[in-house]
């Protein structure tokens, strides 16, 4: 693995962190306190515009010429700040983006991954449902093709960017006697009659971002918009996933830097027993701990871009990184809350936010209990 970053991926990320000091931070705590996706969405669009969406993906197509090491480089400098934002921009990069980009034919690349790219369209995607969460191949949405049209039925939760986003990867059964070989994935506008956005999802953490179930009834959706082969679905949707878990990890490494950096410089001016805290032993410990998870969450996370990047197998490392980086979020936000002590419990500090906003990552794209069963897996074979 190279250690070395480029000129180009030093450069995202001096530009990703610029624009999360000066447009990201200044009212993290008041969108988390208004759980209102507005201005979420408004940074989002932002970052469009500085090629931030389309940061991965090949020029000729809209895209910034990037790579996925880039890519985490920039989840890290968000997230540090910002898991809102940084759940809705994993998910248009990585879940909406790439299968749309990867598997479909070049008329849909034009349509829909060009303005995505260019940061004019924001995606979202859609596989969780009411009965099948981490069993996603229990999917019981239908697709039936009718003449030149599919006709989509049933519901999705847990969407992220729902309402907001112009386009959708729905996964739904075409043919249910085939299990998991009877799922495909489509390409849905925001605006096709019967696809019903319900209520925004009121959450522990992640306030400022949105999730909502989507209520399929009878979605005309055009035969050109089914993404690869009927039966595609499920290997879609994972390989899918195994990329969002790079997104994840970096989500989480960035959240444990985040927690990290912000209970050192406390702990350094926190003064007790007439001497910082970080003075006394058991606060130092604590702190040597969080930097060697933040660092190793990092470094797993890289290495999964790195496979990723250079053509490499990179699920099993995608599934480790994601499962480390996030359970280090997890850890590292807790421990802050106790190194600022009553303090850290306070809304006044970030460090409650990052432990409520830790907690769902190490949940979604696969419970840390399904990474498990990913690795094992892997190794298993
Ligand atoms: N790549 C390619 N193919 C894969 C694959 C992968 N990563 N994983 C499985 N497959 C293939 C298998 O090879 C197999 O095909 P064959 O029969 O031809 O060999 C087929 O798919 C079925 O595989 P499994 O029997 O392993 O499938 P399973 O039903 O046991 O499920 C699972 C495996 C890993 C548990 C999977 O269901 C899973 O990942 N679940 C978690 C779902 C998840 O992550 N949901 C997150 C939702 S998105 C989200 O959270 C978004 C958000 O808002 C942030």
């Amino acid at each position: 693995m190279i250690f070395k970053l480029t000129q180009e991926q030093e450069a995202v990320q001096k530009l990703v962190r610029e624009f999360v000091e000066k447009e990201v931070a200044p009212g993290v705590a008041e969108r988390d306190e208004k759980e209102d996706f507005a201005p979420t969405y408004e940074l989002l669009m932002k970052m469009g515009k500085l090629g931030l969406l389309g940061l991965p993906y090949p020029k000729e197509y809209g895209g910034a010429g990037g790579d996925q090491i880039a890519y985490v480089l920039a989840g890290l400098e968000i997230n540090k700040v910002d898991a809102s934002l940084g759940c809705s921009y994993s998910v248009a990069i990585s879940l909406s983006a790439w299968p749309i980009f990867h598997y479909g034919n070049e008329a849909q690349r034009q349509k829909y991954s060009v303005p995505m790219f260019k940061g004019e369209k924001l995606g979202a995607f859609a596989l969780t449902e009411p009965n099948a969460g981490s069993d996603s191949g229990a999917s019981e949405c239908t697709a039936v093709l009718e003449g030149d049209h599919y006709i989509l039925n049933g519901t999705k939760i847990f969407c992220t960017n729902a309402g907001f986003a112009d386009i959708y990867v729905v996964f739904a059964m075409t043919d249910p006697s085939k299990g998991v070989k009877g799922i495909s994935a489509f390409i849905v506008e925001k605006d096709t009659p019967g696809f019903n956005f319900m209520k925004q999802e009121r959450k522990m953490g992640i306030r400022a971002t949105v999730q909502r179930e989507i209520v399929m009834e009878n979605v005309k959706v055009p035969k050109e918009n089914l993404l690869g082969k009927e039966g595609d679905g499920f290997k879609i949707a994972m390989t899918t996933l195994d990329g969002g878990r790079i997104g994840i990890a970096a989500q989480g490494a960035g959240i444990a830097f985040g927690a990290y950096e912000y209970a050192r410089k406390y702990a350094m001016q926190r003064v007790q027993f007439g001497k910082p805290i970080a003075a006394q032993q058991a606060i130092a410990f604590k702190l040597a701990d969080m930097i060697t998870k933040a660092e190793a969450s990092l470094l797993l996370s890289l290495e999964a871009a790195y496979l990723k990047d250079s053509g490499q197998k990179y699920g099993m490392h995608a599934a480790m990184a994601k499962m480390f980086a996030t359970d280090s979020a997890a850890q590292n936000a807790s421990e802050a809350v106790q190194i600022l002590g009553g303090h850290g419990f306070l809304r006044d500090h970030p460090v409650e936010r990052m432990m409520r906003d830790a907690k769902i990552t190490q949940i979604y794209e696969g419970t840390n209990e399904i990474q498990k069963v990913v690795i094992s897996g892997h190794i298993l074979r």
